[in-house]
């Protein structure tokens, strides 16, 4: 009964520890959780007040396909604001959440045996888009002594008639650190087409991050507003396309989805025009946070070689104390109580590692890392 493309498809580890911890506080335990890739912070007040006003006004008809228009405005103007870069309303779809835009796209340009470059770890959910639709992903190791960062040359090297797209994320999800412009405008130069992830643009502590539309036209954003502006619940996200792309998109948006909810879709255009003191206010305490699980996690043992400095992620080097990830997380989740997502989900480079979220409140992450030493000085005793 089941279709190959959904039998095939790999389960998503940072939600079977979640899943795992969830049966263990059923027990009575207490699990200190810092799997999660959500904002621990409530959807800011403006944000929310637009959309219950969305609602009282009546907005809760279908849209226009590929957005409101509004919302795509003030999606255009915060790219030209934010990375000097001018994009046409046109060239946007507005959809529910990130992953759907992901899906819509992968879907729009890979045909079965198109290969896409991707990074070695990444976000764990990209090659099952691109295998989803018959392409293969094609993965370059990142090393942490480099700031978990692509090579242009090593990507280069990977580069055939095959390849459709090179994918990027920065800030990444799991590594928290980011792609230096020079390497972005490289990766831009080697001919196929740029994909980029941007939705922990916004969660930046050093640095700043870059649109690759600031370096090339030929390319694909994805964006959304989970991450920076605490919505994951409310799915609303963006893709922003080559022209030719967009009447292709808008088929298949008209055909599988129809449109983005209305009333979401009126909170995200708050959420580009009024929320940016709560970002800012969010970005501060993950900062804080940040320079507090770094140390306590070096201390604990965990080599982190090069400090992340955007989204909440760290991934921690933990091969002192295993080759295994996977059974390393749900040991510390059994033993010390603590949600913790295994390497090895982001690829096999990421094996030997634990991501840690810092999506969760300072006390919680400093029980953590107590509960962490006992756990560890237990185990080497
Ligand atoms: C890198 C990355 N891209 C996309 C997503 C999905 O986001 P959305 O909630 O917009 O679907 C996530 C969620 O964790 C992510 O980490």
């Amino acid at each position: 009964m089941i279709a190959k493309r959904a039998q095939d498809i790999a389960p998503f580890l940072a939600m079977e520890v979640l899943e795992r911890a969830v049966e263990l506080e059923a027990k009575g335990d207490h699990i200190i959780h810092l799997e999660l890739g959500e904002p621990d912070f409530p959807t800011p007040v403006c944000i929310q007040e637009a959309g219950a006003r969305a609602v009282k006004e009546g907005k809760t008809g279908y849209t226009h396909s590929l957005g409101i228009l509004p919302l795509r405005e003030a999606i255009a103007e915060h790219y030209h604001t934010k990375y000097g870069v001018q994009v046409s309303p046109e060239r946007i779809l507005v959809t529910a959440g990130t992953s759907p835009a992901m899906w819509m796209v992968f879907s729009a340009i890979l045909e079965p045996g198109d290969q896409v470059i991707l990074s070695n770890p990444h976000y764990a959910c990209y090659p099952n888009f691109i295998r989803f639709c018959g392409a293969e992903p094609v993965t370059v190791d990142v090393h942490e002594e480099d700031g978990f960062q692509f090579r242009p040359d090593a990507v280069k090297g990977r580069v055939g008639p095959r390849t459709k797209a090179i994918f990027i994320n920065s800030p990444a999800n799991p590594t928290g650190t980011l792609l230096s412009a020079e390497r972005i405008a490289a990766l831009a130069g080697l001919g196929p087409l740029v994909i980029s992830d941007e939705i922990y643009h916004g969660l930046v502590y050093e640095g700043r991050e870059h649109s690759i539309l600031e370096f090339t036209d030929r390319a694909i954003v994805f964006n959304g507003f989970s991450k920076a502006y605490a919505m994951t619940g409310w799915r609303l996200g963006y893709a922003i396309v080559p022209p030719e792309l967009i009447r292709p998109l808008q088929k298949m948006h008209q055909n599988f989805f129809i449109s983005a909810n209305a009333f979401v879709q009126a909170a995200g255009i708050a959420a580009l025009r009024e929320a940016q003191p709560d970002v800012e206010r969010m970005r501060a305490i993950y900062d804080e946070r940040r320079r507090f699980i770094i140390p306590g996690l070096r201390r604990l043992g965990f080599s982190i070689a090069t400090e992340p400095t955007g989204a909440f992620y760290v991934l921690a080097n933990a091969k002192r104390f295993t080759t295994d990830s996977y059974a390393f997380a749900f040991e510390v989740l059994e033993q010390a109580k603590v949600g913790v997502t295994p390497g090895v989900d982001f690829g096999s480079n990421g094996e030997g590692y634990l991501r840690f979220s810092y999506a969760n409140s300072k006390d919680n992450i400093a029980e953590a890392l107590r509960r962490l030493e006992a756990f560890l000085t237990r185990r080497s005793a």
